[in-house]
């Protein structure tokens, strides 16, 4: 990993001059190991999680040195993209089911054996989707987030990615987590283990999470993005603004996240996954 991890450095940050040959050789191998998993944005490292910046350089000289090409399927069904991202190569052999109807999963990610994937879906380059995770209708799996395994994307939320606008975190749902309908995590957001998002919760690094079980305020900070402890409830809220008499004359509120408690037995029942399903 390290020669191409150095490649990629040295190219983005203009150390070394560009040369086609030279670039897709290893970029053809960059993608073959983010396919395949052995390559990640980011992975846990003793209980960590550890950022591979190269990673986000590799896929945007990607988007860089690509060229505008046609990949039409016929004169109704166009479509044109750079030529260095068409779709991924997935394989009935991989196990992964993918429920026609308009989703698409970007090569350079990788989706693991017994992910279902319900139409429309987008998996950008980048992801990583763990084994036995369903990915619901409308989800979008943003560029480098990492989705760990059987996590429930409901319908309609979004997970953000790092390209644009400009993020260096890439979103990270852990192990057993269920991302509610409708729900928008970005922004380097970690979402650990066990926890569940409630329907509709916004969370970026601009949004408090007040936990209300341990009475503390959760923020992002300078170099973190917000950090969703393990098996936590959290549940779309709101604060009031305080900032102007116009604003508390007005009685404005914004948004803020609320843990209401950690998972207990009626969650578990709430959120129980259906293995006919998978
Ligand atoms: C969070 C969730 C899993 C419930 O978990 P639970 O442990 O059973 O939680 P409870 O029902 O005990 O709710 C705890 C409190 O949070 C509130 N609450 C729960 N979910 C909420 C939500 N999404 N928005 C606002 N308040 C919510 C409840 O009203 C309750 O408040 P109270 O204690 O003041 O009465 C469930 O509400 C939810 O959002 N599920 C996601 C469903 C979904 O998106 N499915 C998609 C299928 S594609």
């Amino acid at each position: 990993m390290e020669p191409l991890k150095d490649y990629f450095i040295n190219l983005y940050e203009q150390k070394i001059d560009y040369d086609k040959d030279e670039f897709f050789r290893h970029f053809e191998k960059f993608i073959i190991l983010l396919n395949s998993g052995r390559v990640r944005a980011a992975e846990p490292v003793d209980d960590r999680w550890k950022v591979h910046r190269w990673v986000k350089y590799g896929i945007l000289l990607g988007f860089k040195h690509g060229d505008s090409k046609d990949f039409s399927l016929n004169s109704t069904f166009r479509y044109f993209d750079k030529h260095t991202y068409p779709l991924n190569p997935v394989q009935i052999s991989d196990q992964v089911r993918i429920v026609p109807g308009g989703t698409t999963i970007r090569t350079g990610c990788y989706v693991a054996a017994g992910v279902v994937i319900m139409p429309p879906a987008y998996i950008n380059v980048g992801a990583y989707v763990g084994a036995n995770s369903m990915i619901d209708s409308h989800a979008l799996v943003g560029s480098c987030a990492q989705v760990g395994e059987r996590v429930h994307l409901s319908a309609a939320s979004q997970i953000g990615g790092v390209l644009e606008p400009v993020g260096a975190l890439p979103v990270i749902i852990e192990n057993d987590v269920l991302v509610g309908g409708n729900c928008g995590i970005y922004e380097g957001t970690v979402i650990s283990k066990g926890a569940v998002i409630g329907a509709g919760t916004i969370l970026t690094r601009s949004i408090p999470v007040y936990d209300l079980v341990n009475e503390k305020i959760i923020r992002a900070d300078q170099n973190n993005g917000l950090v969703i402890p393990e098996n936590a409830v959290v549940i779309p809220g709101s604060r009031p603004v305080v900032k102007s008499e116009f604003a508390k004359k007005e009685n404005i509120q914004s948004a803020c996240a609320l843990i209401v408690k950690y998972r207990d037995s009626k969650t578990d029942r709430t959120v129980a996954l259906e293995e006919a399903l998978r």
